[in-house]
């Protein structure tokens, strides 16, 4: 398994350019299951998430073709409803093929995703609104049997909690269900904002996405589209953190600002001076780091995929820092790690109290998850000496050449390949 060392205390600086977003990139490439027609995105981004749903599609008879940074999906021959348990346990979101199946085909098997790192993660939301959308879903040996052999009815739909993939799921569902769909308390992340442009570029009728009140008018197919994946704002959040964390001064480019107000104003509270144009954000370390509190919530509250990196931040801050995990139950696996670099947190219930201290020191390090990877490469640019971080596949899950982008502004940093 590959590990990343890492040599501390040295100020990032430089340029960087953002990827496109994984969580927008998910659900668009499985949005082309919706037609028979050829669907082209671009600025995908290299991760093995993507790796792992183009096998899923593949699989399910869509054919893919990839060049660089760009996707070609063509399901004119999409002939089998099952998303077997290998596949969809290596990845939470091929839960996403549920709704697109059940438009398309009728029926759907899809492997229940189970637990994971941080948290039971329930699909039940996902499930509810199906069946309000009229299919029939059994679970029968850890699997979910979808089948609306009449196609799927608009319903008016409300979701007890503002489920990211669970709107996206619902939405690829009911852009071919006879009739209105409205989701209420959908999530209104840009990710989920960017699925809907792309589906109404697809021919779909989609309004108020990006509102809690998701407008759906069925139509009878879709066709296909091209379009650009949109940049990756937790991978920004994490390169404007390793900038304030190492007193740094880089430039991301190709990001998008507006998607990052929540962690753009905290940073700003940390004594971090971020300057916003157009498409690009410039981030210069203060002196020193304040300390601020932090509560995670759905967009455009403060994201959990940021919690972690941001509690980094807190450990070598002035002062006491209260973080509280409103989303996911067991979000605090790196909190263990930082302990072992120096940190000073203590655990109460959702909550973190962070104390911060003169500096971290470097440690080998294990991640858990692919925020809490993150965070201890965060760490181990800060700590003092070397850091060894070990399970680097959970990184390689969702971040296109980290270790190559922080390379490129200054950190000392490689990758040992095993
Ligand atoms: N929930 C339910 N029932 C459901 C669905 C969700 O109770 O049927 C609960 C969850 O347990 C959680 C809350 O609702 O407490 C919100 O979870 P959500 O469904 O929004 O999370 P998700 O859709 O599974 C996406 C991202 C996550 C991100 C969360 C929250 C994708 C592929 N994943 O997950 O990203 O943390 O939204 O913003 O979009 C990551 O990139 O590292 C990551 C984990």
């Amino acid at each position: 398994m590959d590990r990343i060392i890492i040599e501390g205390s040295r100020p990032l600086k430089g340029e960087v350019t953002i990827s496109g977003a994984k969580n927008a990139a998910l659900p668009i490439l499985v949005a082309g299951l919706l037609t028979d027609e050829t669907c082209t995105f671009t600025n995908m981004p290299a991760l093995r998430d993507i790796e792992s749903t183009k096998a899923l599609l593949t699989h399910l008879g869509s054919k893919i073709e990839a060049q660089g940074d760009r996707i070609q999906i063509q399901s004119a021959s999409l002939n089998n409803p099952e998303a077997p348990y290998d596949l969809v346990r290596k990845m939470r979101a091929s839960v996403l093929v549920l709704g697109p199946l059940v438009a398309r085909l009728k029926k759907a098997r899809v492997s229940l995703p189970g637990g994971c790192a941080i948290g039971e993660r329930p699909i039940n939301l996902h499930l509810k609104g199906l069946a309000q959308l009229g299919a029939e879903i059994e679970l029968s040996h850890g699997y979910v049997e979808a089948a609306a052999p009449n196609g799927l009815k608009g319903a008016d739909i409300y979701l007890d909690m503002a489920t990211v993939t669970g709107t996206e799921n619902l939405m690829m569902a009911a852009v071919l269900a006879d009739g209105e769909t409205v989701i209420r308390n959908a999530a209104r992340e840009p990710e989920v904002v960017a699925l809907a442009d792309v589906l109404n570029g697809m021919g779909a009728k989609i309004q108020d996405a990006g509102t809690s009140a998701i407008r759906i008018q069925g139509v009878s197919s879709l066709h296909g589209t091209q379009c650009a994946i949109i940049p990756d704002r937790i991978e920004a959040g994490t390169f404007m953190v390793a900038a304030a964390l190492t007193g740094g001064d880089v430039t991301l480019l190709n990001c998008d600002p507006t998607h990052l107000s929540a962690s753009i104003n905290k940073l700003r509270l940390t004594g971090a001076t971020v300057i916003a144009k157009d498409r690009t954000l410039r981030v210069t370390g203060g002196d020193r780091i304040e300390s601020i509190d932090l509560k995670t919530q759905p967009y455009p509250g403060f994201p959990t995929d940021m919690q972690a990196q941001f509690m980094v931040l807190m450990t070598v801050a002035k002062g006491l820092s209260v973080i509280s995990e409103t989303i996911f139950e067991n979000r605090f696996m790196h909190v263990s790690e930082l302990k072992r670099m120096g940190a000073d947190i203590k655990i109460s219930g959702n909550a973190a109290l962070i104390k911060g201290v003169s500096g971290l020191s470097g440690a080998p390090v294990m991640a858990s998850d692919l925020r809490a990877s993150a965070s201890l490469v965060l760490a181990g640019l800060v700590a003092s000496g070397t850091t060894e971080v070990n399970r680097v596949y959970h990184l390689d899950r969702g971040y296109e050449a980290l270790e190559k982008k922080f390379a490129g502004v200054g950190a000392a940093i490689k990758r040992i390949s095993e």
